[in-house]
């Protein structure tokens, strides 16, 4: 059977950017920026982007466009004894999806409440005690499904599957010539009203203020490519996924920089838009910009909430507020659920249909999880493991066997063979010493620490099943997978 194919160029680059823009963008990165020296973070954060970001977006769409497979598929044709990185990344992808729906979800909720405020005045009690039921739960002790949380989040997965289970060019590309649009303009309309509000230029101050002094702190710098990695969806098997249905004449790195650089403007503008609205707030409750913030997902669901809470015009910019992250989240969703489908279509040569259906209702059901009172511990555990741990790993061991075990030499003349404008000996450069030097350094530094210090006061065996655990399950699964494989399987290359 033909691989599907995109049906043009805007069609790939919108969904390609449809999964790199996401929740990371809008309320991880303003986060990630003022809490790493403001201003000066931009340093590590463009140094981490161009340094890593763009040849390993450029690296993974040559892998899609010329092995022609989702992530396992296309490292089993590099040599029979690298299928299982591939599962590795696909079971990164799989988690991500189980637990990124959750914070869908809360968007999809929070949209609703935001016609009329209905989250009250005290935003932080209503997320933890109304909205989540929080209690004395913890990441193993989950107590009870809650409906409010299980609903939406049911409209999630349904939006996904229907993406899915259409196909490449009717269904994924489709839906992202939709929402990428429409998330621009939405967030066009949001900062042209923001940033004219009294106080949102001081918000702005803060944020791009440089704080020097962080700037040779080794944890902002792990933060910087941390983040650069969860941003672009590089290293856990969508983008070679996504190029894989390429079609054979395609620019790539016109397409790599395209996506890299709409992807990182993008984050710049949304901390412009979070930073304004913060800014503001402090105006209004004559508060200094310090004691507006807080952390992660508080950000966007306690913070935001109280600030649109004081807006003109709240009943517009919440539910624009809110409608952005639902769409961002989905398109990113959509591109991770694709991940996991063609991998198993490429193993087990099901149907499309077949197999969406079932990664969807799997996934449905484990998700379930982190519906409960104790979901956004769950998440908060799994999501650390999976970020400073699994994802890093998996880039780090990319970068090796790219640089190292094949000549990253052929690669290069592979892409600027097929695109417009050629990169130069930098891009060996970055794929074989600077980029697994600076992964090698934070993947070490993030292990050591994990495993001395815990993570978040959680209880040690909660560490060990599902974060260490889990981890090394991933692993363990992924070999087996890979020893089981009839050699021929690689032959076809
Ligand atoms: N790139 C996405 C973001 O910034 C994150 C993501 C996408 C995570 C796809 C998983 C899968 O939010
Ligand atoms: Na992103």
């Amino acid at each position: 059977m033909k691989r599907e194919q995109w049906g043009s160029r805007a069609g790939f680059i919108l969904a390609a950017v449809g999964s790199a823009i996401g929740l990371g963008n809008i309320w991880r990165f303003p986060y990630m920026a003022y809490e790493n020296g403001g201003g000066a973070f931009f340093i590590p954060y463009l140094f981490a982007m161009l340094t890593a970001g763009i040849p390993f977006m450029i690296m993974e769409f040559s892998l899609g466009h010329k092995l022609r497979g989702a992530a396992p598929r296309a490292f089993s044709k590099m040599g029979g004894k690298l299928e299982w990185l591939g599962w590795f990344q696909v079971f990164i992808a799989a988690i991500i999806a189980v637990y990124y729906v959750a914070v869908i979800g809360w968007a999809i909720s929070y949209l609703s409440y935001s016609f009329n405020q209905s989250w009250g005045s005290d935003t932080n009690a209503f997320f933890f005690g109304e909205y989540l039921k929080l209690g004395d739960n913890s990441p193993s002790k989950l107590g009870s499904l809650q409906l409010h949380i299980a609903i939406p989040m049911a409209i999630a997965w349904a939006i996904t599957f229907a993406a899915i289970f259409t196909g490449v060019k009717g269904g994924i590309e489709r839906a992202s010539k939709i929402m990428m649009p429409l998330l621009f303009l939405m967030v066009i309309g949001l900062i042209t009203r923001i940033v004219f509000l009294p106080g949102a230029l001081d918000g702005l101050n803060y944020l791009f203020q440089p704080d020097f002094s962080k700037i040779l702190d080794a944890k902002v710098w792990s933060a910087a490519y941390g983040q650069i990695f969860f941003t672009l969806s590089v290293g856990f098997a969508i983008m070679i996924a996504y190029s894989s249905y390429l079609p054979e004449k395609s620019d790539i790195n016109n397409n790599a920089f395209m996506t890299v650089l709409i992807n990182c403007g993008f984050s710049i503008t949304a901390g412009v838009l979070i930073f304004g609205v913060l800014g503001y707030m402090a105006q209004e409750q004559a508060k200094p910009i310090t004691e507006v913030v807080s952390a992660g997902v508080g950000l966007a669901f306690v913070t935001i909430p109280a600030a649109i809470n004081l807006l003109p015009a709240p009943y517009i910019l919440g539910p624009l507020f809110f409608l952005a992250l639902v769409v961002a989240g989905l398109s990113s969703h959509i591109s991770i659920i694709e991940a996991v489908t063609a991998a198993i279509i490429d193993k087990l040569n099901w149907s499309r249909k077949k197999a969406a259906s079932i990664v969807c209702g799997t996934g449905f059901v484990v998700s379930m999880a982190f519906a409960t009172n104790g979901g956004l511990l769950l998440l908060d555990l799994v999501d650390y493991f999976i970020n400073n741990v699994a994802l890093l790993t998996s880039c780090l061991i990319e970068l090796a066997v790219i640089g190292w075990l094949f000549k990253v030499a052929d690669v290069r003349s592979y892409v600027n063979n097929i695109s417009e404008f050629s990169i130069g000996k930098w891009f060996e450069v970055c794929i074989r010493f600077l980029s697994p030097a600076m992964l090698a350094i934070i993947l070490t530094t993030n292990l050591v620490n994990t495993f001395n210090d815990g993570y978040g006061g959680y209880a040690m065996s909660d560490l060990l099943m599902l974060g260490w655990g889990l981890v090394a399950a991933m692993f363990v699964v992924a070999v087996l997978i890979n020893l089981a494989s009839k050699p021929q399987s690689h032959q076809e290359a």
